[in-house]
């Protein structure tokens, strides 16, 4: 673990990185699982998607020591509306009533494993909920942020361990 200076808490199937096994990443799920599904009107377009974590673990209760990495990713699921069937679902997952409790837990969770000075980064997107929603949950506003995606719904912040 000494090499791991980064986590993901929240590995998906890692379509945010460039680099899908980059040797200093450790890449955390809730879950692990592979599926597929045929997209078209003729179903003949197959998208697969394979969520194979290094370390399987809830974000509220991450497996490691406090101050262990120098750059924490988090991008929980955003949707609360979706079909639990629909693609988008089973890609990113679907938040409960408890959304604003679960992202506070695992926001804090992220902090503690962080060591002093280091860097979150907080992917949201606005599809169902705004971003200035959730900065209220977990009690923080970022230091700065941009949205970005062809409908300008996805917003990245940043948040330091600042002591
Ligand atoms: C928006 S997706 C992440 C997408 C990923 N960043 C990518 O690039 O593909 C959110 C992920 O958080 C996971 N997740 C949801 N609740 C979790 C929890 N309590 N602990 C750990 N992972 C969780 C879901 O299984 C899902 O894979």
């Amino acid at each position: 673990m000494a090499e791991k200076k980064i986590i993901d808490m929240t590995r998906g199937s890692k379509t945010i990185w460039f680099n899908k096994n980059h040797p200093a990443v450790v890449y955390c799920d809730k879950r692990r699982e592979d599926f597929e599904l045929y997209f078209g009107k003729a179903r003949t377009s197959l998208h697969t998607c394979h969520v194979n974590p290094d370390i399987q673990c809830d974000f509220t209760a991450l497996p490691f020591p406090d101050n262990t990495f120098s750059l924490v990713v988090f991008d929980p699921p955003h949707l609360t509306k979706a079909k639990e069937t629909a693609w988008l679902v089973k890609k990113y997952g679907k938040l409960d009533d408890n959304w604003r409790q679960m992202l506070h837990d695992g926001f804090a969770e992220g902090m503690r494993v962080l060591k002093p000075d280091g860097v979150l980064i907080f992917k949201w997107s606005e599809y169902d909920i705004p971003a200035g929603e959730v900065w209220k949950a977990i009690g923080r506003k970022p230091l700065f942020g941009h949205h970005s995606g062809k409908k300008s719904s996805t917003f990245w912040a940043a948040f330091m361990k600042e002591e």
